[in-house]
Order: structure tokens, then C-alpha cells, then sequence
């Protein structure tokens, strides 16, 4: 007993006097040498395949301190721009700390130039998750990101295939958790209607984790990927409240949700897995296609405010989450 405490009491003296913290982050390669960019601004990058993707750097980055890192994906039809002004994650009411990584989609149809997609959508064919793979390792090798605090949101395409990274064989266990806004959560391998049973259609997922922490919003009067599920351009849509039970049921908890502590909006319920790891939240009947914010946005038009940002809920969220 007094050897043990004596050896915990050297080592967190140790520890203090390095100045670690007390969960020791994981350094990425990035770690010590000079970014290319000043913090608090946003740089362009393009890939050799002529991919792109932009960064924003916190005010107080160092190149010797690890850093989480979000990824944020658009909605079809939209582009990286158009998602900074959304999620507004690079404003300081939401984010002082955190890098912002903004992936741009493609437009694969030459007949549909602005048409940019997500992969898992019906008319995407690019292979997104190998971009994703290829932005991460150059964020990880130019940047000090602390690789076990990386994390992933997006609007509507963009959170539907925020869900196919949480049901990624490899980009599970890379990413540490996940937040889809109005996500189109596309089954393509149903592409008959007399097929596609929103309510009881089985999610395809390979995720290698069975811990994997989800915060999904969805709004009552969603008219675009609806809440209630669809059959839509050739694919089925599940049920969203369907999607968040199979999450909670991977995720080996109970499939009956409690109540929801972080809110209650108009006559929906959210749905609360588990202490959280798994959360569902309704924002509200006479909420659309949107990414809730008590101020308008380009999504609400100013028309239909929320009673919360889901921008703020995200960064609580992801702030509790670290990769095991
Ligand atoms: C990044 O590219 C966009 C257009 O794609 C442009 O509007 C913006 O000014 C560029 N940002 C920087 C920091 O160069
Ligand atoms: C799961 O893995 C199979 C086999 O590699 C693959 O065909 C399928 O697309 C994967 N699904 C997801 C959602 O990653
Ligand atoms: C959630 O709250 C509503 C209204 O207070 C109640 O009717 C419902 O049964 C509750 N659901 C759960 C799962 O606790
Ligand atoms: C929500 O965010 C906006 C900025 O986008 C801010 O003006 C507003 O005060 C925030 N609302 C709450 C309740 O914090």
C-alpha cells in the first residue's frame, strides 16, 4: 500500500513537473514542426488528385501541443464555404481550441456541376472515405493534432455519411465521435420502394467498436430527408429514431431510450441512450432541414429558430469524448 501510493504520488510528481495532463494525448507526426499557416486563419489545401479541403487553426495553437481536430462535411448541392458559415465552429462562441478541418465534395455528374455528394448518396461514386483518410494524414503530418480527440459533424448528405464513418471498419477506430445534423443516412442496397420499411430496416454498419458515442439531430418538419424515414431518389431512408436505437443497440446498450436531460422541445422526445453515449435529439415540430440555431441561418431562413445551437451541443458533446 505505501509503495504503491509512494510510486503514484513520484510519478504524478513527475508528471506535474513536465507539465503533462493527466490523460496523456496522442501526438501526430505534425508535433514540433511549423505550420504553414498562422493560427486563426483559414488555408486552402489541395490534394494531388485535385481534392480539397480547408483548415482553420485556433488563435492558440502551438506546434508542440496536441490539439483535437473536427472534421465538417456540407450538404449536397453545397460547398466548404457554404459550412463554415453554417456550423460556425471557427466562431469563438463555440470554439476557441478545436481545429476545423472542411472537406469538399464532388460533383460527379458533368451534367450537374453544383451538384456535390457525399459518398453512400445514390449519384455519388467518389470514394470518400479514402479522402477522408488521405485529409487525415496530412492534417495529422502537418499539424499538431492530438489523434485521439478527432471528431466528425455534418448537414444532411454530409452527416449521412458522417454515420457511414461511425460505420467504418477503419475510420471507426480513427475518429472518436460523431455528430450528424439532419443526416441523410441513405441505404442504397434497397432500391425498390416496396422494399424500404423505414422503421424496421436494418442499418448496414462495420464499426469496430462497440463504444462508438453518437449525437444525431432531427427536426419534426424535416420535409427534405424525413424523420419518419423514406424512399427518396432510388434509395431507402430509415427512420431516424430507428437509426439511433440500432446505434444504441451496437453500442450493446438497452434499445429503450430515457428521456433526454439536454432537452425537450414541443411534443418530440429525445432520446438518450445509455449514460449519452448514444443521443437522439428531436429539435422540435416546426423545425425543417435544418441546423438548429436560436439566430437565422441560411437553413432557417430566419423562419424557424430553435430553442438551442445545436453548434454549442456539439462542442459539450465532443469535449466529453476521447478514442480509448
Ligand atoms: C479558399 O478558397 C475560397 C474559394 O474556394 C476562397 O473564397 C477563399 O478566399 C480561399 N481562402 C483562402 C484563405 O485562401
Ligand atoms: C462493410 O464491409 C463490406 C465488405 O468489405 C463492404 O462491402 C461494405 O460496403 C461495408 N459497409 C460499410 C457501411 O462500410
Ligand atoms: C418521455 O416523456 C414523455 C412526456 O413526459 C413521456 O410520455 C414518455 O413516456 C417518456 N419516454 C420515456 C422513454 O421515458
Ligand atoms: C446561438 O448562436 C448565435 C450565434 O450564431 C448567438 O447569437 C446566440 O446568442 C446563441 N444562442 C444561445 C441561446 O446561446
Amino acid at each position: 500500500m505505501l509503495s504503491l501510493s509512494l510510486v503514484s504520488l513520484t510519478l504524478s510528481f513527475i508528471a506535474g513537473s513536465l507539465g503533462l495532463p493527466q490523460h496523456v494525448e496522442s501526438r501526430a507526426a505534425g508535433c514540433g514542426t511549423s505550420p504553414s499557416m498562422t493560427p486563426g486563419d483559414f488555408k486552402n489545401f489541395t490534394m494531388t488528385d485535385g481534392r480539397e479541403y480547408r483548415v482553420w487553426l485556433p488563435k492558440n495553437y502551438k506546434s508542440d501541443k496536441a490539439t483535437p481536430l473536427i472534421l465538417s462535411y456540407h450538404g449536397a448541392n453545397r460547398d466548404i464555404s457554404h459550412q463554415v458559415d453554417l456550423d460556425k465552429l471557427t466562431e469563438p462562441l463555440f470554439n476557441k481550441d478545436y481545429i476545423l478541418v472542411y472537406l469538399q465534395g464532388t460533383a460527379d455528374d458533368p451534367d450537374r456541376p453544383t451538384h456535390t455528394t457525399w459518398e453512400g448518396a445514390p449519384d455519388c461514386l467518389s470514394d470518400d472515405i479514402k479522402f477522408t483518410n488521405e485529409v487525415l494524414d496530412a492534417v495529422t503530418g502537418d499539424f499538431c493534432v492530438d489523434e485521439k480527440r478527432i471528431f466528425a459533424t455534418g448537414k444532411s448528405q454530409g452527416g449521412g455519411f458522417v454515420g457511414r464513418l461511425a460505420c467504418d471498419a477503419g475510420l471507426s477506430k480513427r475518429i472518436a465521435a460523431f455528430a450528424p445534423v439532419s443526416g441523410a443516412y441513405y441505404i442504397k442496397e434497397i432500391d425498390v420502394e416496396s422494399e424500404c420499411h423505414p422503421e424496421t430496416v436494418v442499418v448496414p454498419c462495420n464499426a469496430s467498436r462497440k463504444d462508438i458515442p453518437i449525437l444525431a439531430f432531427h427536426g419534426g418538419a424535416d420535409d427534405t430527408i424525413k424523420y419518419h424515414g423514406d424512399f427518396r431518389t432510388g434509395a431507402c431512408l430509415p427512420d431516424v429514431s430507428s437509426w439511433a436505437r440500432q446505434w444504441a443497440l451496437r453500442d450493446g446498450l438497452s434499445g429503450t431510450p430515457s428521456n433526454s436531460s439536454i432537452a425537450k422541445s414541443d411534443n418530440g422526445v429525445n432520446m438518450r441512450y445509455g449514460a449519452g453515449l448514444v443521443t437522439l435529439v428531436y429539435d422540435g415540430d416546426n423545425i425543417a432541414h435544418d441546423w438548429p440555431s436560436t439566430t437565422p441561418n441560411d437553413d432557417n431562413e430566419g423562419l424557424r429558430l430553435a430553442a438551442f445551437n445545436a453548434s454549442a451541443r456539439i462542442m459539450d458533446f465532443f469535449r466529453g469524448q476521447r478514442l480509448p
